[in-house]
């Protein structure tokens, strides 16, 4: 699997017809694909909408390049830019004519993880890379400069960890016999600290962790949600599907928070703001792929969708 350079389009987009459903593509408006990864889901949007332009966003060189080839029958309504998705509403057209809806799928795609070049991998001897774009800090350079309590609070936080103490205070160990430089390296450090076999869900757990570090994943989540929201036209949608319970909190927060009528603080004795929503919730609880989807595509099975229309 490694060392093709090929897009690779493993599986239908996660929730697929679900989203789109949701986002609800009409008109000539523009849409926001800000995680456009292999186009699983941009082209559900342009097959559904004949009229609808696209701005399809990622980080990744290597995914918009995909993004590219799958979209080239919509090529006149679709433009593509390379950046976080945070910097989206940003963009000047953006910013003029405002957006029909936005759609983000967190995290990695299969075709990252399955470069082993790539680093998002924990299979044997994968470089401890992680980056989501060409520059910036690896996962090796964050594994052998960071402090213990910097490397405890990423194991802790984004990982879950019970030992995330011991497991940080063993890197810091390691690291200062042989610098980490592979998957061989964290995976022993975690064996040892385990004290024997280490499952493949603890071992994608941690490696998670630190790819939520490097790439600053909340933070741009959390810069991007009210960026999109505001960015809406009324009756606009903005549709989320996330990996991590850190990552859903935040999309579940902001969209309980906009839907409330009030946002004053409680000790306020009357009500200054506002007072009316800025829209509602599409979905009460985050909506999951069912057995079937989670059977043809393992990864899909953390996946928590949820939706949001802004006030028409
Ligand atoms: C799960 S994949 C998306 C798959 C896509 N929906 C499809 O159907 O093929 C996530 C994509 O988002 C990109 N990505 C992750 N965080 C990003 C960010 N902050 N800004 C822009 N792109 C990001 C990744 O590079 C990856 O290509």
């Amino acid at each position: 699997m490694s060392g093709s350079s090929a897009p690779a389009f493993h599986h239908d987009p996660v929730l697929g017809p679900r989203a789109v459903e949701l986002l609800d593509p009409r008109d000539a408006h523009l849409y926001i694909d800000g995680t456009v990864g292999g186009a699983g889901h941009a082209r559900l949007i342009m097959q559904r909408c004949r009229q609808c332009r696209l701005l399809a966003v990622d980080r990744d060189p290597e995914a918009l390049a995909a993004a590219r080839s799958a979209l080239a029958p919509w090529a006149s309504r679709v433009r593509f830019l390379q950046a976080r998705f945070d910097a989206a509403a940003g963009d000047l057209e953006v910013r003029d004519a405002g957006i029909g809806g936005a759609l983000l799928d967190l995290g990695v795609s299969s075709h990252q993880i399955d470069e082993d070049r790539r680093g998002f991998t924990f299979r044997p001897g994968a470089p401890l890379d992680m980056r989501m774009s060409s520059s910036g800090r690896t996962a090796a350079d964050l594994l052998n400069t960071s402090s213990e309590d910097e490397l405890g609070s990423v194991f802790r936080d984004y990982g879950e960890e019970r030992r995330w103490r011991a497991l940080a205070r063993e890197v810091v160990r390691r690291r200062a016999e042989t610098p980490f430089t592979t998957s061989d390296h964290l995976v022993a450090a975690m064996t040892r600290v385990a004290g024997g076999t280490v499952h493949h869900q603890d071992k994608a757990r941690i490696f998670q962790s630190l790819r939520i570090a490097l790439n600053g994943e909340l933070e741009a989540l959390a810069r991007a949600l009210p960026a999109l929201r505001d960015a809406l036209h009324a009756g606009g949608v903005l549709v989320v599907i996330a990996y991590h319970s850190l990552e859903d909190r935040l999309v579940k927060h902001a969209f309980r928070d906009w839907s409330r009528a009030c946002v004053c603080p409680p000790e306020l004795p009357v009500c200054a703001c506002r007072g009316r929503p800025l829209g509602a919730a599409l979905t009460r609880k985050p909506e999951r792929p069912d057995a079937d989807e989670i059977a043809a595509n393992p990864r899909a099975r953390s996946a928590l969708l949820r939706a949001w229309r802004k006030a028409a």
